[in-house]
């Protein structure tokens, strides 16, 4: 599949993005082993979250699925999941495969996680390590997936510093902590997105946060909730862009999750420029939420702080896309991890904007990117669904027709992304290649 983007005029618009992935997963993993029934409503039908839903209603979980954003999660509370009889196959999806190994580790059975060719080349020592350290036995094919976990009932909580910001890991530690005795400690060397620790609160978990380190005592039951899922910033951020970069547009994004662990992209946009602001900020349940307006901008090229690199993770592929429409030169550093993320983030962006004419040096973990004109041109996502969505975002303004090759896993985290920007008149067709 690909997709084929005329230059475009956009429109003024009021646009209700799909529904957080981060949030969506956790909403069925945390349901799945509370007490009693979780309502969740602007769920995200996206691949990613529906291996999680098929992955939990293979270990005996009654999840209904009324409306394409609506769950019913029947809990089965801590100790009630069950032996999947098949492995269990999560996709592209490196936050199922993380935050489940951690709440498998604490069951009384083994299970196999698998997934497609990207997720299986992805690091998955990270959570290994500590899963082991407190009993959970793991085999993997040199570090990466397929994962077999057997768990261990007597799992012990540990105190645990990570080597790498990743909510990912921290996620997966304090999920089997749920299970362990006494009292699991994480501690992070930069704030990460904290959903999971919110979500455990709004089930009334008894848990400690303060500065960088997060405590939680194991055993302890989670009731099951009513779950609004906020709008989900990163895919907002492609939108927000086609605005910022139109030649005169007023978007309005409505409820955004706008929790401070996420809003780095903001902050960076407005350090370039960016006209945003944040409109009728409300709370769904424990994250914040506001709407967003933008308005169309002249951008100039900043050197991007690096404290903000993990409240800003998966927006780097359109922020390069703003450092290349900007005036001047944008500087990224501190990005490491983007080369182990659906791809190699830093390598597939540079390889993109430079087959659309733009100037980009790309160093080990972040790149130098000189603003400039896009041309008219064919780009590749390295199956990358935000690649593909960041590629797309650059084509609107490009001097002629872009095409972005291989954008089926758009589906992962937002169904729909042509038919949202069509809906602001942005140019964009999907096709199929048996289709000509
Ligand atoms: C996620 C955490 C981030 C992010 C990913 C979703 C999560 O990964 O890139 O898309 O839901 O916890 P890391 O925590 O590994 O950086």
């Amino acid at each position: 599949m690909y997709y084929l983007i005329q230059p475009s005029n956009i429109n003024d618009a009021v646009v209700t993005g799909p529904g957080d992935k981060s949030i969506s997963h956790r909403a069925i993993m945390l349901g799945s082993i509370a007490e009693g029934q979780t309502d969740v409503s602007g769920f995200l039908a996206g691949d990613d979250c529906l291996a999680t839903m098929e992955a939990f209603r293979r270990m005996g979980v009654g999840i209904d699925h009324p409306a394409p954003t609506e769950l019913v999660i029947h809990g089965v509370g801590l100790h009630g999941l069950q032996a999947p009889v098949e492995d269990i196959d999560l996709g592209n999806s490196g936050t199922a495969m993380r935050l489940l190994a951690g709440m498998l580790a604490g069951q009384a059975f083994a299970v196999t996680l698998t997934g497609d060719e990207s997720l299986r080349g992805r690091p998955m020592q990270r959570i290994i390590t500590p899963l082991a350290q407190m009993g959970a036995a793991i085999e993997s094919r040199d570090s990466k997936a397929p994962l077999t976990i057997r768990g261990n009932q007597q799992l012990a909580a540990i105190d645990y510093r990570l080597p790498v910001a990743s909510a990912q890991v921290k996620s997966a530690i304090l999920l089997a902590g749920l299970y362990a005795d006494g009292k699991t400690t994480v501690s992070e060397p930069a704030v990460t997105r904290d959903h999971t620790e919110r979500m455990l609160t709004a089930m009334g978990a008894d848990i400690e946060v303060a500065a960088g380190q997060i405590s939680l005592q194991g055993q302890q039951r989670l009731r099951g909730c009513k779950i609004q899922v906020p709008a989900d910033l990163s895919s907002a951020a492609f939108v927000i862009l086609a605005g910022l970069l139109a030649k005169r547009a007023d978007l309005l994004l409505r409820n955004v999750g706008v929790n401070p662990t996420r809003t780095g992209v903001i902050d960076i946009l407005q350090a370039m420029g960016a006209k945003i602001s944040l409109e009728n900020s409300q709370l769904f349940g424990e994250e914040p939420v506001a709407d967003i307006r933008v308005r169309s901008s002249s951008l100039q090229g900043i050197v991007v702080d690096p404290a903000l690199v993990s409240l800003a993770i998966d927006e780097f592929p359109v922020l390069f896309v703003a450092a290349a429409a900007a005036k001047g030169t944008t500087v990224f550093s501190g990005l490491g991890e983007l080369r182990v993320k659906e791809s190699d983030r830093i390598a597939a962006m540079a390889n993109g904007l430079r087959a659309l004419g733009i100037e980009v040096e790309e160093s080990a973990d972040g790149a130098v990117v000189h603003g400039g004109h896009f041309s008219a041109g064919e780009v590749q996502s390295f199956g990358d669904h935000r690649i593909a969505m960041s590629l797309a975002i650059a084509a609107v303004v490009a001097a002629g027709p872009v095409t972005v090759q291989d954008v089926a896993t758009v589906e992962t985290s937002f169904p729909g992304f042509d038919h949202c920007l069509r809906s602001f008149g942005v140019d964009i067709e999907c096709r199929r290649e048996d289709a000509e």
